[in-house]
């Protein structure tokens, strides 16, 4: 879907690109023959399986990823003004300095890698090779004029598919300034949500708060529990309650998480772990190579599986501790989920659901493959 030759507002524009949908490319299509016999977060879904935020730019995106069988499709994350993407490139081909040092985890010193350029001979073959990228976008978004007229074009969903509006307040000089323009864009998503035709008792309305960008200035704000739970205090205090809130976090230590649903749990629905693991990345030369200038971003795909693995037995493990039921907090399993065996080992670890960006962003032929490991049957369309 993505060309990472061209700029993140070139792909915005004009794509998705069928030539980077491979091995084919051509946008898969599928038809679910039955009706709907999953659920995530209370809206019945054909499969346990979706986007997280990231890929799917817009909801021409969005479009092709659920005509392509992804049940749930989480709409990238929106600001309330218009905020410029980092300088191109955003997206490299990365791997390990000295063949050993993957898979990634989150660690006080970030891991290293050497990026190169991705090409499209990396990620066309027939069965997707594993393939680990950086991201280096600083979360751009258009103004919400134009994000909600957007999102309003994709309502009401049909039947059987979820959508997700991923959003995050913008860092001011003060937090407070944060958590006050967090609340303005919790409530211009709920308008776009709402206001677009969608029947609200039959379709819930999703959003996500993006607490864990790994490429601004400063610690991501789900590394800061007191900041956390103000925040998502200030923001439940506002919203309508039928409104579901995931919340989008990194990697914590387990007794990060204990604390974490101790303190925050009541304010949200379910948590969606993991972001990018936090990284520094060169050439091989060692030069800069992310269009940010900075030799530090999240890495994601591929190398970041046994992360997630890690962060989904620790969120399950903290829920079960605090007797929470996953009605009460849905445990969402994302990252380095690039093949059916990875997405069952996901869901055998405890996850109600499961997400992959990474190996959606070239190939649509994952949740096929998942249909057909679940025994949902479905039949390819041309139309
Ligand atoms: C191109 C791209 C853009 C992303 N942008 C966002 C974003 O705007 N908000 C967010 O919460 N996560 C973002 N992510 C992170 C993903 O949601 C996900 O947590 C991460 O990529 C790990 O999943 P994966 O290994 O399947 O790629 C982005 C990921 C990619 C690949």
């Amino acid at each position: 879907m993505y060309d990472p030759s061209r700029s993140y507002d070139e792909n915005h524009a004009e794509g998705p690109f069928p030539e980077w949908c491979f091995p084919h490319k051509v946008f898969p299509k599928l038809r679910f023959l039955e009706e709907p016999s999953f659920s995530f977060l209370g809206q019945r879904v054909h499969l346990p399986f979706g986007v997280p935020a990231g890929p799917l730019l817009n909801a021409r995106f969005v479009q092709v990823a659920w005509a392509a069988g992804v049940s749930v499709c989480t709409y990238k994350t929106v600001r309330s003004r218009r905020y410029e993407s980092h300088p191109h490139p955003n997206v490299t081909l990365v791997s390990s300095r000295e063949g050993n040092r993957l898979p990634l985890h989150a660690a006080a010193t970030p891991p290293s890698v050497v990026a190169c350029p991705l090409t499209a001979e990396q990620v066309s073959g027939e069965r997707p090779a594993p393939i680990s990228i950086s991201n280096s976008f600083g979360v751009p978004s258009q103004e919400p004029v134009k994000w909600s007229g957007d999102v309003k074009s994709l309502l009401p969903s049909q039947r059987g598919r979820c959508l997700v509006l991923s959003f995050q307040g913008t860092r001011g000089a003060q937090f407070e300034e944060l958590v006050e323009d967090a609340k303005q864009v919790q409530q211009q998503a709920t308008t776009a949500l709402t206001q677009g035709g969608a029947d609200a008792k039959a379709d819930p309305v999703i959003l996500e708060v993006n607490l864990s960008c790994p490429n601004e200035a400063g610690e991501p704000l789900y590394r800061n529990l007191k900041q956390c739970v103000s925040l998502l205090k200030a923001l439940a205090a506002e919203r309508d309650p039928e409104v579901r809130l995931i919340a989008k976090v990194g990697s914590l230590p387990s007794d990060g998480c204990d604390a974490f649903l101790a303190e925050a749990g009541e304010f949200v629905d379910a948590i969606s772990s993991i972001n990018t693991v936090f990284s520094e990345i060169r050439a091989e030369s060692g030069k800069i190579v992310l269009g940010s200038g900075s030799a530090f971003g999240g890495v994601c795909g591929h190398a970041i599986f046994e992360e997630n693995m890690c962060m989904l037995s620790r969120w399950t493990a903290a829920r079960e501790r605090l007797r929470l039921s996953a009605d009460q907090l849905a445990c969402i399993s994302v990252g380095g989920v690039d093949s059916v065996s990875r997405f069952h080992r996901a869901l055998e670890g405890g996850a109600d659901h499961v997400q992959a960006a990474t190996a959606c962003m070239w190939n649509l032929s994952l949740p096929a493959q998942i249909a057909e490991s679940l025994s949902v049957p479905f039949e390819v369309t041309h139309g």
